[in-house]
């Protein structure tokens, strides 16, 4: 039997990441029979323009990467920051570029967060990606506080919770019609 195959995007571009740390956690304590891939070229993204989407424009090969990426995974886990009350811009902006192509259409997304006082961005994120008509998959949502001492690198404060996050998700995926009922 193949892996779950999830895409993980993390909203900020700073080197010591707490989002792109937590999903490389979760990459590493993945629970059997799924598989966590980052995507690392959120920076590369244009600013978004509608006037790049006209009829007659070649799409952008980074903006087509990440369409790809999005299309092939059969979830996504999302993990951004919360910068001035508001979804970084460099979420915003990927976002935006898969709106008209429509790959979060249905698409699994999952919210996690590395802050937990950052709600007001993960609720316009949840707001975003509902209007985008992504099937988000509240119950693997996951709120926990990595953050580092004295400048060293945090570990997973709670691989446990990660696992359970991701096996609900993981039910979710296998079981569609079942987890509904829940
Ligand atoms: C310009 C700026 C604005 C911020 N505004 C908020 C905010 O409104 N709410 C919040 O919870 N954190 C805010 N923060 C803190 C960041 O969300 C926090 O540093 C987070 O860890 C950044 O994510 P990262 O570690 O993945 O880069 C802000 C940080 C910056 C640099």
């Amino acid at each position: 039997v193949s892996k779950l195959q999830i895409l993980a995007l993390a909203g900020s571009l700073r080197a010591a990441s707490m989002n792109r740390l937590m999903l490389a956690m979760a990459a590493d304590c993945a629970p059997a029979g799924v598989q966590i891939a980052q995507f690392h070229s959120l920076g590369d993204l244009p600013l978004f323009n509608p006037d790049l989407e006209a009829p007659g424009c070649v799409e952008p090969a980074s903006v087509a990467r990440l369409r790809l990426a999005i299309a092939g995974a059969d979830a996504v886990l999302i993990a951004s920051p919360e910068y001035a009350h508001g979804v970084s811009g460099v979420m915003k902006n990927a976002l935006d570029w898969m709106v008209a192509n429509g790959v979060f259409v249905g698409k699994p997304v999952v919210l996690w967060n590395a802050s937990p006082r950052a709600s007001i961005a993960l609720a316009a994120l949840r707001e975003t990606l509902s209007v985008m008509t992504a099937d988000l998959v509240i119950e693997a949502e996951l709120c926990l506080l990595i953050q580092g001492r004295d400048g060293e690198l945090p570990s997973n404060p709670d691989p446990l919770a990660m696992q359970q996050a991701l096996l609900k998700l993981k039910a979710r995926l296998c079981e569609p019609a079942a987890a509904s009922l829940l």
